[in-house]
């Protein structure tokens, strides 16, 4: 039976682990070629060996890379269908102890890699009049936790990238829409917790913030990049979708 995503060529952006990887994994599975965009050499090529997809080592923030990585997609694959930003991370200080270089380092990862390389995809995808492109937001993108700046600040600018790519290459079949998951159970927020006195009660603490009474897996952000990278969502753009077990909607009494 074809995937949801069969043949379709991918280029997936921080792909070495946690969200990332696991979308490469969907996607592979799904029947796309994918391409692991990842900084980190080692574990991008064992996820490139795992889904049998191409490894391009690539630092989002670098022109360079960016260029080279597209240059390879089109040399193996001739084309490029879907564009996933998900490279992140997260970037947190109080305001006004943050030095301005912190500033800086989030904004180009979290924000400028994002336009970055949806500009470096765009030719392509004009030129055939198709592509989708999934943008790996957070929650951070519409509510603020104290502490945790400038991460939300960019992470608003990523849904506001997705909403106003999404309007300008509508009418070009470019759909541009962004995932906002809440907490997920890998490195990154393993790493926040840590910064704690007692680590685990605050994985207990994000646990219980959840209606469902635990944290997002990385597998449940990647099935819903397969639903808005595929055909399935051919009217879905410039949208975000939370995934955060309700979270959200939660009125804390
Ligand atoms: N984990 C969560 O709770 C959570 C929640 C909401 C949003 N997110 C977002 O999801 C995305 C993935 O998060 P994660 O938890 O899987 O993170 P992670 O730290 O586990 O993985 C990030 C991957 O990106 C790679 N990377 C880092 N900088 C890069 C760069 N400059 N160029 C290319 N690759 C780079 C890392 O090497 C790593 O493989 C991020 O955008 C993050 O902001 C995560």
């Amino acid at each position: 039976m074809a995937g949801r995503l069969q043949d379709k060529v991918a280029i997936v952006t921080g792909t070495g682990r946690g969200i990332g990887a696991a979308i490469a994994r969907a996607f592979a599975a799904q029947g796309a070629q994918v391409v692991i965009a990842e900084i980190d050499k080692i574990a991008g090529t064992a996820v490139a060996t795992e889904t049998e997809g191409l490894f391009c080592r690539c630092d989002v923030t670098d022109q360079a890379d960016i260029d080279a990585t597209i240059r390879q997609t089109l040399d193996r694959f001739g084309r490029i269908d879907i564009l996933v930003n998900n490279a992140g991370a997260n970037v947190f200080h109080r305001p006004h102890e943050m030095p301005r270089s912190e500033w800086a380092r989030c904004m180009a990862l979290d924000l400028e890699a994002g336009w970055a390389m949806s500009e470096a995809v765009l030719p392509d995808m004009r030129a055939r009049g198709a592509g989708a492109i999934v943008n790996i937001a957070s929650t951070h993108g519409f509510k603020i936790i104290p502490h945790t700046f400038p991460y939300p600040v960019a992470k608003h600018g990523l849904i506001g990238l997705t909403r106003s790519l999404g309007i300008e290459y509508a009418a070009e079949g470019i759909r541009v829409n962004a995932i906002a998951p809440g907490y997920v159970d890998t490195v990154i927020a393993q790493a926040y917790w840590d910064t704690f006195e007692d680590p685990a009660a605050e994985r207990r603490k994000a646990e219980q913030l959840h209606p469902p009474g635990r944290i997002g897996r990385p597998e449940e952000v990647a099935m819903t990049a397969v639903f808005l990278a595929s055909d399935e969502a051919t009217f879905i753009n410039a949208e975000t979708i939370t995934i955060d077990g309700g979270r959200s909607a939660l009125f804390h009494d």
